[in-house]
């Protein structure tokens, strides 16, 4: 068997474009401008990327975007006083502090700090526990991004197996979340887990989300399921480059899987495309407008 590929690049690119015709629309009937502001501390080059390409999508899909660089020494103190202005400044719907932050800052001070109607980040505890409640949330970008994407291969995941491989607050708990709203039977396993290999072999979901380069082996993978590899593990190459592989290793489980996402141009194009839907969605919440048709 040969797996077909999840192509997220084109169904970000679709996501995007849907983003930026419902941006048209609100700035047209309301004349709201969604805008997202992005803090980014010290100069991490992964960090930079990302941040780059947060700021160019926003700005293609007609969204304002607002760009906060601090270097690495900044005091938490000044950090937090910066939150408190982007929380009171009417033009921000979004805040996204991109992580991880230097050691000497307490990340979870900073995300509390954050007013969990602009944390389109979903990480604040306000919208952790509503999404752990099953009630409205903004939820974090790349397990949305999850979700879309197997959607693409089953209209409905309810009552399939998921196993999450991975628990971080980032991707893993708020996936295992969101499946859980979709009506899947969830298993959550991480690196203390027994026997990894049999609990993938129950599944028709698989999430790989562990941050370790090709650890998803193809002899783990009941046949015909469904894997989505959130992991972008960077290994040394020929001629000191460096190359991309995610948490699945990619050829052996494309021979077992029905359908399969690359790394790169998988779930990572989702991440950002996910973001965009969330600032429209907290500038809507923020000005009193319905839920977008995104
Ligand atoms: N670093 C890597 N991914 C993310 C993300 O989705 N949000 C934030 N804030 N930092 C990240």
């Amino acid at each position: 068997m040969t797996a077909r590929i999840i192509d997220g690049k084109a169904i970000a690119a679709d996501l995007r474009a849907r983003v930026a015709g419902e941006v048209a629309r609100v700035k047209r009937d309301h004349g709201l401008l969604p805008g997202l502001a992005v803090v980014l501390v010290g100069n991490d080059p992964a960090s930079e990327v990302y941040v780059r390409s947060k700021h160019r999508e926003m700005q293609a899909a007609g969204m304002a975007s607002f760009e906060h660089k601090l270097p690495a020494d900044v005091s938490q103190d000044e950090l937090l006083a910066l939150i408190g202005k982007l929380n009171r400044d009417p033009a921000v719907h979004g805040i996204l502090v991109q992580l991880p932050l230097p050691k000497a800052l307490h990340a979870e001070t900073i995300i509390n700090a954050i007013d969990p109607a602009k944390d389109v980040d979903g990480l604040h505890p306000n919208n952790a526990g509503r999404l752990a409640g099953g009630f409205t949330a903004l939820a974090p970008c790349t397990p949305l991004g999850c979700i879309i994407l197997s959607k693409t291969v089953h209209a409905s995941l309810e009552g399939m197996n998921a196993i999450v491989i991975g628990r971080s607050n980032l991707v893993g708990r708020p996936l295992l979340q969101l499946l859980l709203n979709e009506n899947a039977t969830v298993t959550i396993a991480h690196s203390r887990s027994r026997d990894l290999p049999r609990l993938c072999a129950q599944a028709d979901l698989v999430y790989a989300a562990v941050g370790r380069p090709e650890i998803v082996r193809g002899d783990w993978i009941r046949p015909g399921a469904t894997v989505i590899d959130v992991g972008i593990n960077r290994l040394p190459a020929e001629g000191g480059k460096m190359r991309l592989v995610g948490d699945v290793a990619f050829k052996e489980v494309a021979e077992v899987a029905g359908a399969i996402t690359p790394v790169p141009g998988g779930v990572g194009q989702m991440t950002v495309a996910c973001l965009l839907v969330n600032t429209l969605r907290a500038a809507c919440a923020i000005a009193g407008l319905p839920k977008p048709a995104v």
